[in-house]
C-alpha cells in the first residue's frame, strides 16, 4: 500500500542561558541574531524551522505524566515537547483567561524558543466566529450570530491578533494559522440547519476578514479547515466545498494570496491511512467503498482527502503551490485493538469492520472518540504522497483536551452539552449508532486525563516503539576555534556553529579544564587571565536536552605582556546616573554610557557600598528592597582588561511607602456555577498592594465539605477544608493592581456556600 515517512520530529524548548557574569570571568553580552528585515514568505513555512512547543500544554502532559506514573507516565514525558497548535477560542483568551496565558505570552515564549537563525514556526488557532459550532453544542462560542457578533469578531479579535501579530518582534516568526475550524464546511452539508443559516453570512464574511486582516500582518500563512475524509471526502461534498472555499477566498481584497492552503482533520481522529483497504472490486460487482462503513464515500482516509481536495481546488482556480496540513494528534489507532491484517472474511460489512484501523462507532463520531491514540508526531514535508501536497504533519488539537462534555455542566464559555459526547447515547446523526465517546469528560478545551492516558497508551506510531525517541544525540563538537583578539588580561574566542539534530542551546567555554563562560552564539570573551601566560582553551556545545559534545580541539592562547602594550585605561566615570520606576520594593536605574579605548565590557552597580548587579548595558533594575527606605546607589564602568572607572556619583533614592492597608492587601472575586453536586468555580485575584507578589500563595476555606477535583491556570493543595492555591508557571507574579485568573471543578453534598478566609501570602483579603 502507501509507504510513508515516520519519521518524527521532536520539538524543543530552551530554557534562556543564565549567565553568571562574575567581575573575574566575564561572559561577553549575548548578540541577538536577527535577519535583516521580515522574513521573506516561503513555499512551505516548516521547512527548515522548529515549532513552537506550548509550555502551558507541555506543564499538563508532565503533570498528567507524574498522575499516571510508571511506563505510561515515562510516554508520555516523551511527547511533553511536541509542538502543538494555540487555540484563541475566544474574544478573552487574546489576553489570557482561565484556561492560560494570553497570546503575547505565547509569541514571546516562541521568541525564546528561537535558537539563533533557525526560524520558528508559531502554530495557531483562530476560532471564534459569530455563532460558532452551528450543527454541535460543544463549542457554540460567546459570539452571536448577528451585526454585533460579526463587529466584536472584526473589530476585537481579528484586528487585535493581527495588529499583535504585526508587532516588529514577531515579524520573524512564521505563523501558521488553521481558520475556523468546522465552519465553512458545515455551510457545505448541514445548511438546511437553521443555526447554520443563521450563521452564514458571518462565517463568510468573517472568514474573508480574517484572512485579508491576517495576510497583511505579513508573518502569517492561513491554512483553511477543510474538515475531513468522512465529512466531505464524497464527490457530492468535495466539489461544492471547494465552491465555498473559493467564494470565501476570491471575496476577500488580496485574492488567492491570503491562502498557504488547507487544514484537514483538525480534532477529529480520522487516520491518515487504512493500510488493509483500498477503494477496489469486492465480491461479485461490489466495491469496498460500499460497506456501511464507507457509505459510498471513495475517501477512506486524510491521505486519500488531501490529495483529492488538492486536485479539486487546483482545478478550480486555486494556486498549484498551495499545501496541505493533517492534524495528526489523535488519528494514530494503535493499541490492542488495531488489526495486524487483512480480514479474509467474505460478508463485505465484516470485511471492512475487521480491517480498519479506525475503530470509531461511525465516521460521524467526533467527540473524545474511544479507542483512539497519538497519531503521528508533527512531520515536515513527509514524504511518500506527493499528490496530497503535504506541508506537515502537525497536532492542531493539543491531545488531553476534551472536546466536549459528556454530562452538563454550567459554564459562562459559551460550551452546551452535546450529546454526541454522551456515550450512552445513540445518535440519529450517526446511523443510530453509540456516540463511542469516552465518559467523564469536562468542557471542551479542558485537561482530560483518561483521554490522554488512552491516546498515549493507543499512540501509533506506539510511543515506545522507537519512534519518538527520547533526545539522547549530542551536539557535533566545535570546530573552527580561534582567537579573534588578545589582551594581557583577555582573549576573545570565536568558533563554529555544531550542528544537532534538535537544535544547539549553548556554548560553554573551558580554560585549563575549569568553566570560564558560557555563551548562547559562537563567541565569547575570557576576562581575568594572567600576562605573557599561555592557557589551553576548548569549547563544548549542548543542547536543550543536555546533551554535551565531544570537546573541540584545544586552543593554546598566549595572553599579551604586560606594560608597555597593556590595557591600563579604565573607562570614564559613568554619568547621569537617575532612578526610573521606583516601587516599594523596586528602584530602576539607567546612566549614561561610559568610553573606553578598548570599549566598555560592563557596568558594577552598588547599593549603599556593596555590589548588587554586573550588567553589560547602561540599566538594571535592583529589587527586593524595603518599602520606604532610602538607599544609595553608584556605577562604575569596567573594561576587557579588568580596569574599573571611579564609581559615579552617588544617587540617593527612596522607595515608596508601603501604604497598604492592613487587611486590604488584595480582593478576590469569586463565582460558582452548581449543579447536583458537582460545580465550576472561578476566580479573580487582584493584588490592590503597591508591590508585586511573586510565587504567591493564596489559601481560603470551604464550609461545606467541597473538594477540588480539577484545577486550571493554577494548582491546588487540599486538606480538609483548607485549600493552599499556588499560581501556574504564568502567573507566578502579580503586579501592583494587577490580577489573575483560575478556575476549578468541585463536587459538593448540597449545599455550596462560597470559600471564606482568603489570604494572599498570609495578608487577608477582601472579598469582592
Ligand atoms: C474547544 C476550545 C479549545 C480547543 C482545543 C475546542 O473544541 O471549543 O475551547 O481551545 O478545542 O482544545
Amino acid at each position: 500500500m502507501r509507504s510513508r515517512s515516520l519519521r518524527p520530529r521532536n520539538g524543543a524548548a530552551v530554557r534562556p542561558l543564565a549567565l553568571a557574569a562574575t567581575l573575574a570571568l566575564t561572559v561577553a553580552p549575548l548578540t541577538v541574531a536577527t535577519t535583516a528585515s521580515a522574513a521573506e514568505r516561503v513555499d512551505n513555512p516548516f521547512v527548515g524551522a522548529d515549532q513552537y512547543v506550548n509550555p502551558y500544554w507541555s506543564g499538563n502532559v508532565t503533570d498528567a505524566a507524574a498522575e499516571a506514573g510508571g511506563e505510561l507516565g515515562q510516554k508520555m514525558l516523551a511527547v511533553a515537547d511536541t509542538p502543538t497548535s494555540v487555540w484563541m477560542d475566544r474574544t478573552s483568551a487574546i489576553e489570557g483567561n482561565v484556561d492560560g496565558p494570553g497570546l503575547r505570552y505565547h509569541l514571546d515564549a516562541a521568541l525564546e524558543q528561537q535558537q539563533g537563525d533557525t526560524p520558528m514556526v508559531f502554530n495557531l488557532v483562530i476560532y471564534n466566529l459569530p455563532g460558532r459550532d452551528c450543527y454541535a453544542l460543544a463549542s457554540n462560542g460567546l459570539l452571536e450570530p448577528n451585526a454585533a457578533g460579526l463587529a466584536e469578531y472584526k473589530d476585537d479579535y481579528i484586528d487585535v491578533i493581527a495588529d499583535m501579530l504585526a508587532e516588529p518582534q514577531y515579524e520573524d516568526l512564521r505563523v501558521v494559522a488553521t481558520i475556523e475550524p468546522d465552519s465553512l464546511p458545515n455551510l457545505v452539508t448541514n445548511i438546511s440547519e437553521p443555526a447554520c443559516q443563521e450563521s452564514a453570512p458571518y462565517y463568510r464574511e468573517g472568514t474573508a476578514y480574517a484572512l485579508d486582516r491576517l495576510y497583511e500582518a505579513g508573518n502569517v500563512y492561513s491554512y483553511i479547515d477543510a474538515a475531513h475524509a468522512g465529512w466531505l471526502g464524497w464527490d457530492s461534498n468535495a466539489g461544492p466545498a471547494v465552491d465555498v472555499f473559493k467564494e470565501v477566498v476570491t471575496s476577500t481584497e488580496h485574492g488567492y494570496d491570503t491562502v498557504a492552503g488547507f487544514v484537514t482533520n483538525t480534532a477529529n481522529s480520522t487516520p491518515l491511512e487504512e493500510p488493509f483497504l483500498a477503494d477496489e472490486p469486492f465480491g461479485s460487482g461490489g466495491q469496498v467503498r460500499q460497506a456501511e462503513w464507507f457509505e459510498w464515500n471513495r475517501d477512506f482516509d486524510e491521505l486519500d482527502w488531501t490529495e483529492h481536495l488538492y486536485s479539486l481546488a487546483v482545478t478550480a482556480g486555486f494556486p498549484s503551490d498551495i499545501g496541505m496540513l493533517i492534524d495528526t494528534s489523535r488519528n494514530g489507532w494503535g493499541g490492542p485493538d488495531r488489526p495486524t491484517t487483512e480480514s479474509t472474511s467474505t460478508d463485505l460489512n465484516t470485511y471492512v469492520d475487521e480491517s480498519r484501523v479506525d475503530r470509531r462507532t461511525h465516521r460521524g463520531a467526533w467527540c473524545n472518540p474511544a479507542g483512539a491514540g497519538l497519531g503521528e508526531r508533527p512531520t515536515v514535508a513527509p514524504a511518500g504522497n506527493p499528490a496530497s501536497h503535504l506541508d506537515a504533519y502537525v497536532w492542531v488539537k493539543p491531545p488531553g483536551e476534551s472536546d466536549g462534555n459528556s454530562e452538563e455542566i454550567p459554564n459562562d464559555q459559551g460550551k452546551s452539552f452535546d450529546r454526541m459526547c454522551d456515550p450512552t447515547f445513540n445518535s440519529p446523526k450517526l446511523a443510530g449508532k453509540l456516540t463511542g465517546a469516552l465518559g467523564g469528560a469536562p468542557l471542551a478545551g479542558q485537561w482530560f486525563q483518561d483521554q490522554f492516558e488512552m491516546l498515549v497508551t493507543n499512540a501509533y506510531p506506539a510511543i515506545d516503539g522507537g519512534s519518538v525517541d527520547p533526545d539522547t544525540e549530542a551536539p557535533t563538537a566545535p570546530s573552527g576555534l580561534t582567537a579573534t583578539a588578545t589582551t594581557s588580561t583577555s582573549v576573545s574566542l570565536s568558533w563554529d556553529a555544531s550542528s544537532d539534530d534538535t537544535g544547539v542551546a549553548g556554548y560553554t567555554v573551558r580554560v585549563d579544564g575549569a568553566t570560564a563562560a558560557t555563551s548562547a552564539t559562537t563567541s565569547a570573551t575570557v576576562t581575568g587571565l594572567a600576562p605573557s601566560t599561555t592557557y589551553a582553551v576548548t569549547v563544548t556545545a549542548r543542547d536543550a536536552a543536555g546533551n554535551v559534545s565531544p570537546t573541540s580541539a584545544p586552543l593554546s592562547v598566549t595572553t599579551d605582556e604586560g606594560g608597555g602594550t597593556e590595557d591600563t585605561e579604565a573607562p570614564s566615570v559613568p554619568a547621569g546616573l537617575t532612578a526610573g520606576a521606583v516601587t516599594t520594593s523596586s528602584v530602576a536605574l539607567s546612566w549614561d554610557a561610559s568610553s573606553d579605548d578598548t570599549g566598555v565590557t560592563g557596568y558594577q552597580v552598588r547599593r549603599d557600598g556593596e555590589l548588587v548587579a554586573d550588567v553589560p548595558g547602561t540599566s538594571v533594575t535592583d529589587s527586593g528592597l524595603d518599602a520606604g527606605t532610602a538607599y544609595s546607589y553608584s556605577v562604575a564602568a569596567y573594561d576587557a582588561a579588568g580596569n574599573v572607572s571611579a564609581a559615579s556619583d552617588a544617587l540617593s533614592v527612596t522607595t515608596d511607602e508601603d501604604d497598604v492597608e492592613p487587611g486590604g492587601a488584595c480582593t478576590v472575586a469569586y463565582t460558582a456555577n452548581s449543579w447536583n453536586t458537582g460545580f465550576t468555580g472561578s476566580f479573580v485575584v487582584t493584588n490592590d498592594s503597591d508591590a508585586a507578589v511573586s510565587d504567591w500563595e493564596l489559601t481560603f476555606t470551604f464550609a461545606d465539605g467541597q473538594q477540588i477535583t480539577q484545577i486550571w491556570s493554577a494548582q491546588a493543595a487540599q486538606s480538609g477544608s483548607a485549600v493552599t492555591i499556588t499560581p501556574a508557571a504564568w502567573s507566578s507574579t502579580i503586579a501592583p493592581g494587577g490580577s489573575v485568573s483560575f478556575g476549578f471543578n468541585g463536587s459538593h453534598s448540597g449545599t455550596n456556600t462560597a470559600p471564606d478566609d482568603f489570604a494572599l501570602d498570609g495578608v487577608s483579603c477582601d472579598l469582592a
